[in-house]
């Protein structure tokens, strides 16, 4: 990956208008079942979780974003540094940069200082992990990121819409099932699928499993449009607008995953704690957010995001107590157990 189209990545997710234009993620389509008798008090109701061996402040993600151009490397510093006031998981943008030049490395292993406190997520693509395979040195690859980072676990982004939309894109997706599986035996942390906002089906997610794959992150449609980011950067804009929209709407990607894999995350359009007790009473165990953190760091800082890391655990802590839920256990999967 260029790190002159990370840069640009990161400046369009900020002030480009990269959103779903049509379809949403769905939240606002669920209720959380109100209880007039929750029989607890307010003071009693906690959110916080075990993940990786970690003890997160709530269940929450901030996905995998950049690294590989001088500034990532405040970027990657300042989010791991907000993370970690809150206890939120952290992932770092994709990894293949380093792959290509040693000297990006310090703009993601500038997170670890934070791995003693929350879990970083290395991230590569599936493209890069299937070509990594076809050349044998998919073992290597694994064990320098992992340990770039300090990783408590290895993302592997799914990307056909956004290598399709690409400029310089490398749609190459056969044997990527084959290459995740022999990741899944090599990588030396577990290791977590995800898409980057076009959303993984109940289809996909049992192919998924069935190499052995146990965390998928649905990264549904409704937030941040990967397609309509490199349409944006396309000379011939017009013959690609077709597929801005194209995906699973987050709520839809819930709705068949939960159940095919132990770890269910769901991000895709996140945009309140609200949204992600919704996604929790789906039965995500964790949910993921990418550009609200993004522009809340370029508007207030580390303080603007963890005030907002801040809000959405609030939120989330009101709702357990309106459903009568003293813990995330109670509530987790509430509205999946209705269905
Ligand atoms: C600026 C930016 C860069 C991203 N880069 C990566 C990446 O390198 N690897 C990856 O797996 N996902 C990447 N993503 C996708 C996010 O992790 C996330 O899946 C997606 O943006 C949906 O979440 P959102 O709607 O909260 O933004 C990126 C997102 C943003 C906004």
């Amino acid at each position: 990956m260029s790190s002159s189209r990370k840069e640009a990545h990161v400046q369009l997710a900020l002030h480009g208008p990269v959103g779903f234009r049509s379809k949403t993620s769905g939240f606002e389509t669920i209720d959380l079942p109100y209880s007039a008798l929750p029989e607890l008090n307010y003071a009693d109701v906690h959110t916080s979780t075990t993940w990786l061996n970690y003890t997160l402040g709530l269940p929450l993600i901030v996905t995998g974003m950049t690294g590989g151009y001088p500034d990532a490397e405040r970027i990657n510093g300042q989010l791991a540094e907000a993370c970690a006031e809150v206890g939120v998981a952290l992932g770092v943008g994709s990894m293949r940069s380093v792959l290509d030049d040693p000297r990006h490395a310090s703009t993601f292993s500038v997170v670890k200082g934070a791995a003693g406190t929350i879990p970083i997520l290395a991230n590569l693509g599936a493209v890069q992990v299937a070509r990594s395979h076809r050349q044998q040195t998919l073992q290597r690859t694994l064990d320098h990121v992992v340990s770039l980072v300090d990783a408590a676990a290895v993302a592997i982004h799914l990307n056909p819409l956004q290598e399709l939309m690409q400029p310089e894109g490398e749609p190459e997706y056969a044997g990527v099932l084959d290459a995740i599986a022999a990741a899944v035996q090599h990588s030396p942390v577990p290791v977590v699928v995800k898409e980057v906002g076009a959303g993984i089906s109940g289809r996909v997610a049992r192919q998924l499993a069935s190499v052995g794959v146990h965390m998928i992150d649905v990264a549904g449609a409704g937030g941040t449009s990967w397609a309509g980011i490199e349409i944006l950067r396309r000379d011939d804009p017009d013959a690609a607008e077709a597929f801005w929209d194209v995906g699973w709407s987050t709520v839809d990607c819930l709705r068949q995953v939960v159940g095919t894999v132990p770890t269910v995350i769901a991000s895709g359009g996140l945009s309140s704690g609200t949204d992600l007790a919704k996604a929790l009473a789906l039965g995500a165990k964790i949910g993921g957010v990418a550009r609200p953190v993004l522009q809340a760091l370029e508007h207030g800082g580390i303080s603007g995001v963890v005030s907002l890391l801040h809000n959405w655990r609030t939120d989330l802590r009101r709702w357990l107590f309106l459903t009568g839920s003293p813990s995330l256990n109670d509530f987790v999967s509430i509205l999946h157990r209705a269905d």
